[in-house]
């Protein structure tokens, strides 16, 4: 056993990781994990603001796209256990102030509910296809539960409803938004954004928040030193150079999914051949990009507001 004393470049609770042997290191370098970063934080905060607001007439409903691997769905998990709450013993009930739930396939209105019942895990979740009704007892327990949020991941699925059923969805989030004085986060790619062209009312009342695919810029930056301390390696990584910043842009045209699997690939290499410590040279090997596909429609991205350019 090594002593955890040494790994003083490591946040200290991942220490006693960066002690354990190569198995249980890669474990838990392919686990998933949250790091936090620029971008995250403001949209959470967005998201903290939906939640707060008072129950009314009118919810602020917020609409959060994002190129697919993004971290989207990610960031709404980590939303929904920041709001979660301790067992209610007296009611002997779990609350679910904010509730993740997937947008089905098919967006009929037996469905959704259907899915709306699966993420609350109620029991009587998968019984729409017996013709069971869905909308009262999902309903019912929304209230019974105190939900304030029902956050719909892949609301882009909506668009493979027919025109009049993508018409009757949006009536129905209305309807819900309206009874049970609750906001909705709709989560999708950036063509979820067509989603809720087609019901005005609905659409004023959902503000779209982004995340954007990485640029070079301090949030990048913070990024790539943040992930970097989320892997349990004995030696420090030199990873905080511009030019490492670009080749993983070029490779993954920005998108978070690409760069996490390629940390992890070069973290998982460094353990197996003990050298212990990634930096640029880890990057260069074409072996880590293996089925990293360049998905952004932005390949080169630019700095957007709040990042700055970085000198060569
Ligand atoms: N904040 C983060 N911390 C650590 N890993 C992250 C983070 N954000 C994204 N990732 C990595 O990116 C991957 C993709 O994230 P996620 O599934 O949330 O993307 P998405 O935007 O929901 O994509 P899709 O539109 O395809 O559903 C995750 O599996 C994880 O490896
Ligand atoms: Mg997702």
């Amino acid at each position: 056993m090594t002593a955890v004393a040494e790994f003083g470049h490591l946040p200290q609770d991942l220490r006693p990781v960066a002690a354990l042997d190569a198995e249980a290191r890669i474990a838990h370098i392919r686990a998933e994990r949250w790091v936090q970063h620029g971008a995250a934080d403001r949209v959470l905060s967005y998201l903290h603001e939906a939640f707060e607001q008072p129950p009314r007439e009118r919810m602020e409903n917020i609409l959060l796209v994002g190129e697919s691997g993004m971290g989207k769905t990610m960031l709404v998990r980590k939303f929904e256990r920041q709001t979660a709450v301790p067992f209610d013993e007296r009611a002997g009930l779990q609350r679910r102030p904010v509730v993740v739930m997937l947008m089905p396939h098919q967006p009929t209105e037996a469905r959704f509910f259907d899915q709306l019942l699966t993420a609350l895990n109620a029991p009587s979740a998968g019984h729409f296809a017996r013709g069971f009704p869905v909308q009262e007892p999902a309903v019912r327990l929304l209230r019974e539960l105190r939900t304030r949020v029902v956050v719909i991941d892949e609301l882009n699925s909506l668009l493979a409803g027919t025109p009049r059923q993508q018409r009757v969805f949006l009536q129905l989030l209305r309807f819900l938004s309206n009874e049970l004085r609750l906001a909705f986060v709709g989560v999708g790619v950036p063509e979820a954004r067509h989603a809720l062209l087609s019901d005005g009312q609905l659409r004023s009342r959902f503000t779209d928040v982004e995340l954007p695919p990485w640029s070079l810029g301090e949030d990048l930056r913070d990024f790539i030193v943040r992930l970097t301390w989320s892997l349990p390696l004995r030696a420090p990584s030199p990873v905080d150079s511009p030019k490492l910043r670009r080749l993983l842009l070029d490779r993954t045209g920005g998108i978070t999914l690409g760069l996490c699997k390629a940390f992890e690939r070069a973290a998982v290499a460094a353990i197996r051949t003990g050298r212990e410590y990634i930096d640029l040279s880890s990057f260069e090997d074409t072996e880590i990009w293996r089925g990293v596909a360049t998905r952004s429609r932005n390949p080169h991205p630019q700095p957007r507001d709040h990042a700055r350019r970085e000198p060569a």
